[in-house]
């Protein structure tokens, strides 16, 4: 006697994950980057959001080495964030320290290699997060704290940039000049991942995600009665 299949069912499970994985896909602050990702997964920019970074700066002056607290404060909850200090040369400069809830962001971007935070999770964090910065051991010019936070995708995201600060008297002229070409490493030729290299299987939409983009699971279910 043989085996009949009755037949069977196939189902397709699809999940777009619409929300918030495991950190910025992206290095950078970049509105059409991160409106431009397939499914919109991180909404589009929000102008009437009201966060900003306030830092414990005296004098809004840095100290080579030193740390600060960066607050960001706002009205209601967030789901990611892209954060780092930026220089003049678009460097993200300094060290985070890493609290529950965030991570660094470990997609060589362009500057020191804790410069840039993230998310970790996809869980709501209340307003009034509070980051702490070490600023770079010498005294790299005027920085600005940069990055994006995302509410969610039917409410937006928001670019937040901090005032400037920079070293009490500080006598900084630029990075030599011979170092130049060797900063900022952008890829060029329109991709907008911003590490294009580290998984080249990831398509582009997804490698520039500031949530890590939407992810498709399909589930193919077969179920056979004998
Ligand atoms: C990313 O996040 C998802 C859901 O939050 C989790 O299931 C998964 O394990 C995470 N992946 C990594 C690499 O952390
Ligand atoms: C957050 O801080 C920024 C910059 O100091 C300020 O402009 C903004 O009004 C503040 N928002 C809230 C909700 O307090
Ligand atoms: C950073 O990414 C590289 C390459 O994907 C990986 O080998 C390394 O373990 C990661 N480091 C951290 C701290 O996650
Ligand atoms: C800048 O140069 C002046 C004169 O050499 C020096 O007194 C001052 O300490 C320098 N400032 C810093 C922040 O190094």
């Amino acid at each position: 006697m043989r085996s009949i299949f009755y037949g069977f069912i196939i189902s397709i499970l699809v999940a777009v994950v619409s929300s918030f994985p495991n950190g910025s896909g992206t290095c950078n602050s970049i509105q059409a980057t991160i409106e431009g990702v397939a499914n919109s997964p991180m909404g589009k920019l929000n102008t009437a959001l009201n966060y900003g970074f306030n830092l414990n700066l005296k004098n809004n002056n840095y100290i080579p080495g030193g740390s600060a607290i960066l607050t960001l404060n706002g009205t209601q909850p967030y789901n990611g964030i892209l954060l780092y200090a930026l220089d003049s040369q678009k460097n993200h400069v300094g060290a985070w320290t890493v609290t529950k809830g965030f991570k660094i962001l470990n997609m060589s971007c362009a500057g020191d290699p804790e410069g840039t935070i993230t998310h970790d999770s996809a869980n709501p964090k209340p307003a009034g997060t509070q980051l702490t910065w070490t600023a770079p051991k010498t005294d790299v010019g005027p920085v600005t704290f940069v990055g994006t936070v995302v509410v969610n995708a039917a409410t937006g995201f928001q670019i937040v940039k901090s005032q400037s600060f920079s070293v009490a008297g500080s006598n900084f002229t630029g990075p030599p000049a011979s170092t130049n070409t060797a900063v900022n490493p952008q890829p060029t030729g329109g991709s907008a991942a911003p590490n294009p290299t580290s998984n080249p299987s990831i398509p582009t939409s997804d490698a520039s995600s500031l949530m890590g983009g939407s992810l498709l699971l399909a589930k193919l279910g077969l179920v056979a009665a004998l």
